[in-house]
């Protein structure tokens, strides 16, 4: 593997991989979420490249950008192993240089939800990804269902931007008990992180539900909030039955929805979700 932290180097490199490109945006402390999509990069193009790089300006000013955790070394060793050709690790220099001050605004996509939590969040995700896209210039890129109103506004932004990219979003890679796999999962203490498991038994509740033949939506959203509710040491952020498409809430459930859910144990946030989709009528 080619590590290269310099544009020059970056595009030096670039131009000898064999194409279809395949591109992993990260933003490092690499786990198996991230190396699913390494390996589904691989096993759909000649050659595969990852970026770390901790985006400074998809944090709020009382986020955790400075403690957000970093293991380069960790994560050259799983790169490596993982069979990537190259890897880009950016510098703020070079991403938000003095005087930076273009932005991208997925207007309507970027609004509810972690939108409405995060003001300014989506914002800094579509700029570092359109920045990062126009360096790597792959011809796909590998994103993971869990944060799905991101990978959401990913898609719109490439085909608002006339990316020749396909966007490519992956499962979500789950724990033993069904956490859904995330670098800040760190955070957690022994307490919070058996705490933590209740978004995965509601969201599994209320699958049962709609799989029992609930398609309203109101029903699927009260037993995650009650579920939550029942859970000490967690706070439920939002529940929420969306259309996929536009993230708008839906009442009725006819061909396919998302059911998000965001908690926060101590100082910790989490997010997970699960796609609800309509079994066609055989025959
Ligand atoms: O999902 C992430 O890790 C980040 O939001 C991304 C897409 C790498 C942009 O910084």
């Amino acid at each position: 593997m080619i590590t290269v932290s310099s544009l020059t180097d970056l595009r030096k490199a670039r131009k000898k991989l064999c194409e279809p490109v395949g591109f992993v945006p990260t933003m490092g402390y690499l786990h198996e979420g991230h190396i699913s999509l390494v390996r589904r990069a691989k096993s759909e193009c000649r050659s595969v490249v990852v970026s770390i790089y901790v985006n400074p300006s998809q944090f709020g000013p009382h986020e955790d950008f400075e403690k957000y955790p970093r293991n380069l070394e960790g994560d050259i060793a799983l790169l490596e192993k993982a069979g990537v050709d190259l890897l880009w690790t950016p510098t703020n220099a070079c991403m938000y240089p003095p005087g930076y001050q273009t932005w991208i605004d997925v207007e309507k996509l970027s609004q509810p939800l972690e939108g409405a939590l995060r003001p300014g969040h989506f914002r800094g995700v579509a700029t570092i990804v359109a920045k990062l896209f126009n360096c790597v210039q792959p011809q796909k890129a590998y994103f993971g269902q869990k944060d799905a109103q991101q990978a959401a506004i990913i898609c719109q932004m490439t085909e608002d931007l006339n990316f020749p990219i396909d966007i490519v979003v992956c499962p979500t890679v789950r724990e033993k008990d069904g956490l859904a796999m995330s670098s800040r999962n760190c955070y957690l203490t022994q307490e919070q992180r058996s705490a933590a498991k209740v978004m995965v038994q509601a969201l599994d509740l209320a699958r049962q539900l709609f799989e029992q033949g609930e398609r309203q939506t109101a029903p699927l959203v009260e037993i995650v909030q009650h579920t939550v509710e029942q859970q000490t040491g967690v706070i439920l952020q939002y529940a929420a039955c969306v259309d996929p498409k536009t993230f708008l809430p839906m009442d009725t459930i006819t061909d396919q929805a998302l059911l998000l859910i965001a908690i926060q144990t101590g100082d910790t946030r989490l997010i997970d979700n699960i796609e609800l989709t309509v079994a066609p009528v055989a025959g």
